[in-house]
């Protein structure tokens, strides 16, 4: 099946035709993060107006990257939730349009779920080793969810049916990146990828501080996550010793957060006794998060095929957007699909 998929829940506009939810034909994205970069987090109703612009050339470019005929397309998959209300609309709204006058089905997709299904798409690369032994994850798996707004843990048992093993009581991992980043005064509007750029500045050796921030609820008994006190951590300490490079606060965040992510999601396999672990969300870029989930299931001598997309499909994108709809295809009448920006990750199982 071949899929439009068109994804707006942000400050990203993005469309991308997929191939049996696995083949990226194309892969179009215009963002306002610069924009929203000046005022130091995204305006929604800014953000709502640029995907009004977007939105139209964003899809006629994906379409004429794959040329591809309107009539070769099988379906229309949109993201419907979570996100700002404004720009869920310019999405949803869009396909509803397209869905009507071109006569295609329309699958409404969940953006949560949809980000795990960027480990069912193949690696587009010129070795032709790594394309013809890529396997498909099998199912059922835990995977962990972790995003700017979201950090979830859920069991996969297969496609469409899904239970939430747990996920953050307060701040998302993605927001505590981006918080004591800013907190740091590092620059960038994304604070993850600044944090992480920082942190590789750092040479354990050189500390002169060592630095100990908390591992929130790493003992706990559940599957819960909780990271709003570490920017209160990084400012307490910061304030009794202000000569702290940065490069070092930076470096003990990233394993703050990395410490817990991959303690809890490891703890959830256990339990399920699954042998897949899909990693997802923006926070999924994360090199040294990746690394130290390597580097554990290899200590702890676990057989778990342990999957995580590269980074282009870890943050917003529609392409897995399309890979979603094509392993859950369920359309829907266009009437019927509505945004819903509170939609949770098991609100639905697309
Ligand atoms: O999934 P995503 O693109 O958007 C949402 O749906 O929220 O995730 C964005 C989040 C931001 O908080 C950003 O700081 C974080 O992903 N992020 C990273 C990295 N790249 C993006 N966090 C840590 N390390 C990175 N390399
Ligand atoms: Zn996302």
């Amino acid at each position: 099946m071949t899929i439009l998929g068109i994804e707006t829940s942000c400050d990203e506009t993005a469309a991308s035709v997929v191939k049996d939810g696995r083949e990226i034909l194309s892969h179009v994205l215009a963002t306002s993060a610069d924009m929203h970069a000046k005022t130091g987090g995204v305006i929604p109703e800014q953000a709502a107006r640029e995907q009004v612009k977007s939105i139209i050339p964003v899809i006629e470019t994906a379409i004429e990257n794959c040329k591809l005929k309107i009539e070769n397309l099988d379906a229309i998959a949109v993201t419907y939730g979570p996100g700002l209300i404004g720009s869920l609309l310019v999405g949803v709204e869009t396909a509803k349009t397209l869905a009507c006058v071109w006569n295609k089905p329309i699958v409404p997709v969940n953006h949560l779920v949809a980000h795990i299904y960027a480990n069912f798409i193949r690696e587009m690369t010129n070795d032709k080793f790594q394309m013809t032994n890529w396997k498909e994850p099998e199912l059922p798996a835990v995977a962990l969810v972790v995003s700017g707004g979201h950090t979830d843990l859920v069991y996969l048992k297969s496609h469409g049916e899904m239970e939430y093993i747990g996920g953050t009581r307060d701040d998302a991992a993605g927001e505590a990146f981006d918080k004591t980043a800013r907190l740091l005064g590092l620059k960038g509007f994304m604070g993850g990828p600044a944090i992480a750029a920082a942190a590789a500045k750092f040479e354990i050796r050189n500390s002169k501080y060592e630095i100990k921030l908390p591992r929130p609820m790493i003992d706990s008994n559940d599957y819960d996550f909780s990271f709003s006190g570490l920017k209160t951590a990084v400012a307490n300490f910061y304030k009794v010793n202000p000569k702290v490079p940065i490069e070092e606060f930076a470096y003990e965040i990233q394993e703050a957060i990395t410490d817990v992510l991959v303690e809890k999601s490891l703890k959830a396999v256990k339990k399920y006794n699954t042998s897949t672990l899909l990693l997802a969300g923006g926070v999924a870029a994360n090199y040294r998060l990746t690394e130290k989930f390597k580097l554990e299931i290899g200590k702890r001598k676990l057989e778990i095929d342990f999957r995580v997309p590269e980074p282009k499909l870890c943050t917003d994108s529609a392409s897995y957007i399309a890979a979603c709809a094509n392993y859950n295809y369920h359309p829907i009448p266009w009437q019927g699909v509505s945004a819903n920006p509170s939609l949770t990750i098991t609100g639905s199982p697309v």
